[in-house]
């Protein structure tokens, strides 16, 4: 039994379906610990948590060597060797960290980057990249280097021989080369949501614990490049058990002010609701983004002079180089606060021929530090991210601390970051359902190869930054993910024929279209029943379905809203907690498409929950209970104009041409369909926009289905369409948006929590992710959004919440892409339409938690449907649930995957913050004995966030805030 209050329990559970004679999975004091040659101190310990603190705090750097014959009398002599270079502490540390920035798909594609592919695009090959370096290390024990992709690294490491796989060891045991991150790839911040950023992480820390043990865990998180900073990443981050965090951008405003400040360095408090420390993270933020000094990038993609050293020969410079370093280490240390600052040494895909690099610094450390023979007080020396946190720890003093987030980024006053939310909509809908369904894959196959989700978390890539034919790439490698997934779901139930219908979504499936009779497979990845409404292309006009007791279901055919197929049939589902049901559908009349189901608009449509009004004259308002809603699909145009500056809108960067938007069309063509099944207005606003209006039966929620597109362009205008909900709420310029999907955090307009903002941005400068949902609200009422893909927005005016859906530039925004966002595909060659689905719930203040919380849940999470043609075989089971019971409303099943022969990874998490909800934010008991149905539990071990340690190991260093610091921006 475990109790938890918003909180994730991971843990792995060894299961069997028969009883095994296996206990709990047994877990040793001293898994960091291997064998090692060499030994310079001694300590004496007999478990890790009992070690003297101050020596335990340096196990991060040391590395810890049991000797053996102590072992069998239970009592471990720890060997510590230092792997962090010492330390000078009357001087000036300057800590040199070599590193590369390898995207994961950028400007070429992943196997682009690997194997050097494509040079002409972008001079860059990973696998180069780790041979050089390695050669390099072994050159000088000195010399050291971080590494951060696995995805990147889990490739080359395969294709080694096993003695470099030897090598390797040895460099990563001794820390000379160090691992960071150590996730698939960097995510990205903004547009990922938290349950594929723990999967990938997972993946590449799994990865490396396997390969090295617990000197291949990552001490330290390494974001040099996102465009923004979420909270909830650094809060997933620390219950992953990292001791730092290190990024380069911030907004140059908020910069500024802490480099005067001394506040670059800071204790980041990153849950309203986790009890401190659980959720705190120490943060560094870089001083020069991710690059070298000005002046001392020595890779061969670079151009500044190396350090000549012959004092016979004319062009000797190292004094030269030598005090232009000295004034750039002493004037970088007075924006931070103690004797050791960071260098970040290297670039993107630099140290393909590591010598250069190495060569040079290996002179500039002897150089400089020669000084202090004269008295100087600089000391430069070879060092890692963890070994530099190591020093700033030992400081011992306290830290500013921070609450909010770090969105948006802006570069310059013109230069909002706040375009990416939303760039390539199509793509980060795709990205979301594949983790929908590779979530039900891992289920499926606990209860009876999943690597591309995980690369599609990168920062270029679900961000929507990258190159067209990378974006192609990345939906290719998504798509490869899911066949594996069929085929899985197809031998699990012993069922060849079932069929995926990937075109679903808008409309397309060829087997319902033609079929007299087939089934619907429905199973539900959550831990509750859901209800949820199916619509099927068909093409007959009546139908009658059965569910799996072989009743009958109440079920509508209408005219499909879309163009592309006939007809639409519509009914409600309701699938069991973790498990599947079973619907059959058989056609009772054929025949051509019905007339439209087209009545003489009665203004309003309703159920027993909601009225929604639509105002006759326009078709565009809505009125809901208590408040109005008006809806017009606005655009903003973009080219980049300007008198400020000559910034255009693009893939990263939003910056419309005007703050007042332009309103598509204040009348709209109207349709309206009424039936026992559901209630929607149909709107055309333009040939290119329009929307669904749409009322289940039993739903709380209204649905707002938007198409839009092709964005037209021969005004020669790039556009981002955004849909605007006015309302009479009283907003007071504050709202709301969630951070990766889990917690949300407070938004006010024009206003930083933590600084005072000069704003220059009125529209883009007010974006933020809404990566779930987002609400607005007064004292009585809150009305929120919730989105089915990663989305950009604000709230410009009071009362009101608009949502970017999509946007077709035609300029490059010099962010190093290189060409315009302007989507185009075979099917679309005119430019992209894109659909996609908006929930809106209005509720009294105490209740909204409770709808919107299992709203999103149900919208990241969703059936997947699968389908039969003709006749099931006899004995097909027709439904299944994994669980004994449903999980109470608090708690959701995060995960649910095989781990390895006998074990699976479960995590569960409570899904409510401290004070949203009067019950469900209470704590919550689950008892794991009495959990599944099919699973017998023989013995469970918790474990961190990310899976690599065993909780009862995980000891992270402690730091104190500053007293006074930090403000109180709970969501009450
Ligand atoms: C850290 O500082 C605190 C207060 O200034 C002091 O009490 C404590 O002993 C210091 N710890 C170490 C390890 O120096
Ligand atoms: C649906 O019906 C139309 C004509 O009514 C026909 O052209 C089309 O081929 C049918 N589609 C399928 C998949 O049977
Ligand atoms: C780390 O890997 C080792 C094998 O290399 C394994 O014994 C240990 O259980 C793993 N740790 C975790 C937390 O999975
Ligand atoms: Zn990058």
């Amino acid at each position: 039994m475990s109790r938890f209050c918003i909180l994730f329990t991971c843990v792995r559970v060894k299961v069997h379906v028969k009883k095994l004679s296996g206990a709990v999975s047994a877990t040793f004091c001293f898994t960091h610990m291997t064998v090692l040659t060499y030994i310079e101190v001694l300590v004496l310990c007999q478990k890790s948590a009992r070690l003297p603190k101050t020596d335990f705090q340096c196990l991060p750097v040391f590395l810890c060597v049991i000797s053996l014959p102590m072992l069998a009398n239970r009592l471990r002599v720890c060997v510590c060797v230092q792997s962090c270079h010492a330390t000078k502490p009357g001087m000036l540390n300057v800590h040199l960290v070599p590193h590369t920035h390898d995207d994961v798909g950028w400007l070429k594609t992943v196997d682009q980057y690997y194997y050097g592919d494509r040079n002409d695009i972008q001079h860059a090959g990973v696998q180069y990249i780790l041979d050089s370096v390695v050669d390099q290390l072994l050159k000088n024990q000195d010399r050291r280097f971080i590494y951060v992709e696995m995805a990147f690294f889990y490739r080359w490491w395969k294709s080694q021989s096993s003695s470099v796989q030897q090598t390797v060891k040895q460099l990563v045991n001794e820390g000379r080369l160090e691992f960071v991150n150590g996730g698939w790839c960097m995510s990205d911040e903004a547009a990922t949501h938290y349950s594929a950023v723990i999967d990938q992480m997972t993946i590449g820390l799994r990865f490396l614990n396997e390969t090295f043990g617990a000197f291949g865990r990552p001490r330290v998180t390494w974001h040099i490049d996102p465009f923004g900073h979420a909270r909830e990443h650094a809060s997933m981050f620390a219950q992953m058990g990292f001791d730092g965090f290190f990024f380069g951008r911030l907004d140059y405003q908020d910069r500024a002010r802490r480099m005067r400040n001394k506040e670059q360095e800071l204790l980041w408090r990153a849950s309203d609701s986790l009890t401190p420390p659980m959720a705190d993270l120490f943060t560094g933020i870089l001083p020069n983004g991710y690059n070298p000094p000005e002046g001392f990038c020595w890779d061969q993609l670079c151009s500044d002079p190396p350090i000549r050293d012959d004092p016979d020969l004319e062009d000797y410079n190292v004094d030269d180089v030598v005090g232009c370093f000295l004034v750039i280490a002493n004037s970088q240390s007075t924006v931070y606060k103690t004797n050791h600052i960071i260098m970040t040494m290297g670039s993107d895909f630099q140290y393909e021929n590591a010598n250069l690099w190495y060569k040079n610094l290996d002179k500039l450390i002897h150089y400089v530090n020669a000084r202090q023979a004269n008295g100087n007080k600089v000391n430069v020396l070879y060092s890692t991210p963890s070994c530099y946190l190591q020093e700033l720890h030992r400081a011992n003093l306290t830290w500013p601390l921070k609450t909010d987030d770090f969105f948006p980024y802006a570069d310059d006053a013109h230069d909002f970051w706040t375009g990416y939310f939303t760039s390539r909509p199509a793509l980060k809908r795709y990205e979301r359902i594949s983790n929908s369904n590779l979530q039900t894959c891992n289920q499926l196959e606990v209860f009876g190869g999943p690597k591309a989700m995980a690369v599609a978390q990168h920062h270029d890539a679900v961000s929507g930054t990258e190159k067209q034919h990378v974006a192609n790439d990345y939906a290719r490698k998504l798509a490869n993910g899911w066949q594996h997934c069929r085929v899985l779901q197809a031998s699990h139930r012993k069922c060849s024929s079932r069929i995926y219908c990937e075109n679903l979504n808008v409309s397309v499936c060829p087997l319902t279209e033609s079929s007299k009779k087939f089934s619907v497979n429905v199973y539900n990845p959550l831990a509750r029943p859901v209800t949820w409404p199916v619509r099927l292309p068909v093409n007959g006009t009546a139908y009658s379905v059965s569910d799996a007791s072989g009743k009958a279901v109440d079920c509508q055919v209408s005219m499909c809203a879309s163009s592309f197929a006939v007809n639409e049939l519509v009914f409600q589902v309701q699938a069991p907690p973790l498990g599947y049901t079973t619907y059959t559908v058989a056609l009772i009349q054929d025949g051509p498409p019905p007339a439209p189901a087209q009545q003489r608009a009665p203004p309003v449509i309703q159920n027993k929950f909601l009225q929604v009004t639509f105002d006759p004259e326009t078709g565009l308002i809505i009125e809901l209970p208590n408040d109005v809603l008006l809806k017009r699909p606005r655009y903003n145009a973009s080219a980049g104009n300007n008198v400020e500056s000559r910034q255009p809108s693009g893939a990263y960067i939003f910056r419309p041409n005007s703050s007042t938007p332009f309103i598509i069309s204040r009348t709209a063509k109207t349709e309206i369909i009424k039936t026992s099944v559901v209630q929607e207005v149909r709107q055309w606003f333009a040939p290119w926009v329009s929307q669904v209006v749409r009322l289940y039966a039993d739903s709380r929620a209204l649905e707002l289905e938007w198409t839009v597109g092709p964005v037209p362009i021969d005004d020669s205008l790039g556009k981002e369409v955004i849909t605007r909900l006015d309302t009479s709420i009283k907003t007071s310029e504050y709202f709301y948006t969630d951070s990766n999907g889990r917690e949300v955090l407070q938004r006010k307009k024009d206003f930083w929590p933590t600084w005072n903002l000069k704003q220059s941005e009125p529209i883009a400068g007010n974006y933020y992710p809404i990566n779930s949902r987002a609400y607005i609200k007064d004292d009585v009422d809150q009305l929120t959004v919730v989105t089915d893909r990663s989305q950009g927005g604000g709230s410009i005016q009071n009362g009101s919440l608009e949502i970017m859906l999509h946007h077709r530039l035609l300029h490059y925004d010099f962010r190093g892409v290189g060409e315009p966002l302007n989507e185009i595909s075979g099917i679309f060659p005119d430019g992209l339409v894109v659909r996609g689905r908006l929930l809106l719930t209005l509720d009294p203040l105490p209740t909204a938690a409770d709808m919107h919380r299992p709203l999103a849940e149900g919208m990241v999470l969703q059936p997947l449907l699968t389908f039969t043609a003709g006749d099931l075989k006899p004995n097909t089971q027709l439904e299944f649930s994994g669980l004994l019971a449903a999980l109470p409303p608090a708690v959701h099943l995060l995960t649910l995957s095989q781990w390895d022969e006998d074990s699976v990874l479960l995590r569960l998490e409570h899904q409510y913050q401290s004070s949203e909800s009067k019950v469900s934010s209470q704590a919550v008991t689950v008892n794991l004995q009495k959990l599944f149905s099919t699973l017998e539990v023989l013995g469970v071990a918790e474990l961190n966030l990310s899976a690599n340690q065993w909780k009862d190991e995980m000891k992270r260093f402690d730091w104190t805030p500053e007293k006074g610091t930090g403000h109180q921006c709970c969501v009450s």
